[in-house]
């Protein structure tokens, strides 16, 4: 697809200081767009991470500390910029807090969404692109998981609520024709990810010569996507209306946890301690996309193989926290 070659936008990134959205933003920039950030900088996670990202896209991209939960910020941002398009990346993501602070995830995921829909509709914007998840699939949808599953038995909070946001951005397309594609990631990873995510933690904990900890005993497989991959399917979401859909962005070939562990220690060039652990409560044995969609829609397939990802990945953990 020739992105090249399209009309310039006007377009916001809400989560713009975190991983995939910091990394949308630069993209979008880099092809001639007009983008603006807001984040809230939550401290889920080390704040100098998103600071950092944040850097990257200074000054050519504008980014606000706003929360989307505030409606009167957020439409004087709608004031001052007259959006084409929204890519709405902001969330408390992480399966694992949803079981400590459940009300946070309500508050972003869901009342974020819809305070964004309400501005969206009230200044007449009419697209929206965002980030859904594989966890809406839970554990009963057969593996791979298509699109058209029922996806209405959710294991975490987490879930629920992104879930949610998938049917509140439905009765705001049904109501006031606001165009959305969700687009449902699949374990996300590389350079800039976030630190309560497998990959980064188990990097700091294996090169500070800690233990890691591994779930259901290593019994488990995740569709590792890569961070260039994620970005590719988004921005062709970006450039193509919808109506109203649901997307897998996965890879579509699940990696074997342990699998995982042996190509992180040969990158990185350590070996792992390994703490044996049964399930976490919220977590799903697998996840496996049936990319089919995405394909047919976006004309997008993931291209970057897990040992070379996983290799970027490594390098960007050296240089950065200087191991
Ligand atoms: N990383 C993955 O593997 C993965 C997988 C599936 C879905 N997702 C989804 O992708 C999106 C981005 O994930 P990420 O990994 O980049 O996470 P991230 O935590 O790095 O980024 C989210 C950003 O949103 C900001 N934010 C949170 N609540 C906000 C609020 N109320 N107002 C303004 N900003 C707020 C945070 O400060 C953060 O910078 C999320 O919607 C997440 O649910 C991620």
């Amino acid at each position: 697809m020739t992105i090249g070659t399209e009309k310039q936008k006007t377009i916001l990134v809400t989560g713009g200081a975190g991983f995939i959205g910091s990394a949308l933003a630069s993209r979008l920039f880099a092809e001639g767009h007009q983008v603006v950030v807001v984040d809230n900088f939550n401290e889920y996670y080390d704040t100098k991470l998103k600071r950092d990202r944040v850097a990257t896209l200074l000054p050519n991209v504008p980014v606000y500390f706003l929360d989307i939960t505030n409606k009167e910020a957020l439409s004087a941002l709608f004031d001052t910029y007259t959006f084409d398009i929204v890519c709405h990346i902001a969330a408390q993501a992480g399966v694992r807090y949803s079981v400590e602070a459940p009300h946070v995830y309500v508050e972003s995921n869901v009342l974020g969404t819809q305070t964004l829909l309400e501005v969206m509709k009230d200044h007449e914007v009419k697209r929206m692109v965002y980030a859904s998840t594989s966890s809406t699939y839970g554990m009963s949808t057969p593996s791979p998981f298509e699109e058209h599953a029922k996806a209405d038995k959710p294991v975490s909070v987490y879930a629920a609520t992104k879930r949610a946001a998938e049917l509140l951005a439905h009765s705001y397309y049904k109501q006031y024709g606001i165009e959305t594609t969700a687009l449902r990631f699949f374990t996300v990873y590389g350079p800039w990810s976030r630190p309560d995510m497998a990959m980064l933690k188990f990097a700091q904990k294996m090169t500070a010569g800690e233990a890691i900890d591994i779930y259901n005993n290593g019994d488990m497989r995740r569709d590792f996507t890569y961070i260039d991959d994620i970005v590719e399917g988004f921005v062709r979401a970006v450039h193509k209306p919808l109506g109203y859909e649901v997307v897998n962005l996965g890879n579509g070939h699940p990696v074997e946890l342990m699998r995982f562990v042996a190509l992180l220690e040969k990158s990185l060039g350590v070996s792992a301690q390994k703490n044996m652990l049964p399930m976490q409560q919220g977590d799903v044995y697998q996840t496996y996309a049936d990319t089919s969609k995405a394909k047919e829609l976006l004309g997008f397939e993931a291209r970057t193989s897990f040992e070379e990802g996983i290799e970027v990945f490594a390098r960007w953990f050296k240089d950065y926290y200087k191991v």
